[in-house]
């Protein structure tokens, strides 16, 4: 998962999964980081109905999602008016 970042630059998904306090334990986090930065590059502006179904294989025991769902709206707002400060795809 640390591969999302670049050098010292965390990937919008990672910043925003701290701003929002999107995990806990952190044992779902790299799954869900995974599979959110999949969804925001075959689709940079998801809603949040098309968020919850992209993570639903992804279980989380701590958070409730909510915080995880904003945190994937926010990074992908971040990252379509910055898409030139975002980390290029690995
Ligand atoms: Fe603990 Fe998701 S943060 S399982």
């Amino acid at each position: 998962i640390e591969g999302m970042a670049s050098g010292e630059q965390l990937h919008p998904l990672q910043k925003k999964f701290l701003e929002h306090a999107a995990l806990q334990c952190g044992i779902c986090t790299p799954g869900v980081l995974v599979a959110a930065k999949a969804l925001l590059e075959k689709n940079p502006d998801p809603t949040e109905t098309e968020v919850r179904y992209w993570l639903a294989g992804n279980l989380c025991r701590c958070t409730g999602y909510d915080k995880i769902i904003r945190a994937v709206l926010d990074a992908g707002e971040v990252m379509r008016q910055n898409p030139a400060k975002t980390p290029a795809k690995v």
